[in-house]
């Protein structure tokens, strides 16, 4: 066999069978396959696309090639939950706790941020003496003590996966659905958990700016996982203004952690990470119908037992719980910067992209994969969608070290006369 054989096959719009696709996965992981001719495969991919089976064949590939989790020591339902990126998502941060506080079993592996979306192992990272990447012995142990593990996935996990991620991410073949599919999808299953939550973002600060496209992206997930046993259940969310107030990493623990102690109840941020948990116990049986289910939720955030065992999670993992009550003693950036409003009116949209490029300029994000984080920078966001401003009033604070600030382009938040309707943030959901 030969791949020079596939692209040409590919190129010309023919299906790859799940030999010559477990052939190109193979040669990726050994090295034996060139990055020229994985690069030329992986564009004549995003321009052809995959068919059911191909994706498939190339999800189980790239999961096969390196370990994968066994979580059966633990009894019960392993409920897991996956954003495809937003800007200052940190729902796994509130969301993992308050599935373990209600008695299901959450294990989640997490990412770490490259661009303009964050990644929650960077959000974990900015919590002093945190350990963030587990051994596997550890991760089933904290599971099975808390209910609740999350981990950065290690390096033995679809080795393939991390291969391939880094060859799209420079040549602009990121946006394809049965790659988004293969090297999500992949990692899950590699996982080891039984029931699986997916929030698709949808807009212009996702990989998906079309409600087609996220719902085409869901569908592809989904009969991937259910062909493999797995529960699926995806909410379409809205990505085009940034998830709560709070872009950078130690901002967003303090975020996440004000959610936890009942604060920002009616935020969308609140509500959406109330109902993934609310979906997470419905897959996992926990729940019959989704009132209830949010009805436990709330019950959790309400008694405190959800914030109690957030704490408990960062002391497991050499964390300084106390950095949860005092926020002083999490990282702080060395100035604050006031971004003002030039004009009153009604704040019309917020760009989800060019904060989230901001805070990476910052310091928060990673331009390129080795860049070292600061973890006390970042933005905080003063208003949202339909707000009405006074000019002068402040719209963002930069949270900053020393370095020169990035340029702000007042487009970024645009404020004029006319009132906007209120926008939901639930598109759609996939199961
Ligand atoms: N997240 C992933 O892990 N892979 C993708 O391809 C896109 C988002």
């Amino acid at each position: 066999m030969r791949m020079y054989d596939l692209i040409h096959a590919k190129k010309s719009g023919r299906a790859l069978n799940g030999e010559q696709i477990a052939f190109w996965v193979d040669g990726v992981t050994t090295g034996a396959v060139p990055d020229e001719q994985s690069s030329a495969l992986l564009m004549a991919i995003c321009w052809r696309g995959m068919d059911t089976a191909e994706t498939l064949a190339l999800t189980l590939a790239m999961r096969d090639s390196g370990h994968r989790i066994n979580l059966s020591s633990v009894p019960g339902v392993k409920v897991d939950k996956h954003s495809t990126g937003g800007v200052g998502d940190k729902t796994t941060l509130i969301l993992g706790p308050i599935v373990a506080a209600c008695g299901l079993k959450c294990a989640m592996f997490s990412g770490r941020g490259l661009g303009h979306t964050g990644g929650t192992v960077d959000k974990y990272a900015a919590i002093p003496g945190m350990k963030v990447e587990l051994p596997e012995a550890e991760f089933i142990a904290g599971l099975a003590k808390l209910g609740f593990a999350n981990s950065a996935q290690t390096a033995d996990i679809c080795p393939a996966d991390r291969k391939l991620y880094a060859l799209r991410d420079v040549t602009a073949t990121v946006e394809s659905i049965p790659l988004i599919t293969a090297s999500i999808m992949s990692k899950k299953l590699a996982g080891g958990a039984d029931a699986l939550v997916l929030d698709v973002k949808c807009g212009s600060g996702a990989f998906m700016a079309t409600l087609e496209d996220a719902t085409t992206l869901a569908r592809s997930m989904v009969d991937v996982g259910k062909s493999h046993g797995m529960k699926m259940k995806v909410l379409i969310t809205r990505m085009e203004e940034p998830l709560g107030w709070a872009i950078g990493n130690a901002l967003e623990v303090m975020e996440s952690v004000e959610i936890l102690r009942g604060q920002h109840g009616s935020s969308v941020l609140a509500r959406m990470s109330f109902r993934l948990a609310a979906e997470m116990l419905l897959l996992g049986g926990l729940a019959a119908d989704l009132d209830t289910a949010l009805a436990k939720v709330q019950g959790v955030v309400a008694d405190g037992s959800a914030f109690e065992l957030f704490k408990r999670f960062v002391a497991l993992n050499g964390g300084d719980a106390s950095s949860l009550d005092d926020f002083s003693r999490l990282p702080q950036a060395t100035r604050q910067v006031e971004i003002k409003a030039s004009q009153a009116g009604f704040v019309q949209s917020i760009d989800s992209r060019a904060l989230g490029i901001l805070a990476m300029e910052l310091g928060a994000g990673r331009r390129s994969k080795d860049d070292v984080l600061d973890y006390g920078v970042g933005i905080r966001i003063h208003v949202a969608p339909g707000d009405l401003v006074a000019a002068g009033q402040v719209l963002l604070t930069l949270h900053a070290s020393e370095r020169p600030l990035p340029e702000i382009e007042p487009e970024w938040i645009r404020v004029s006369n006319q009132s906007i309707p209120a926008q939901d943030w639930l598109l759609g959901t996939v199961e």
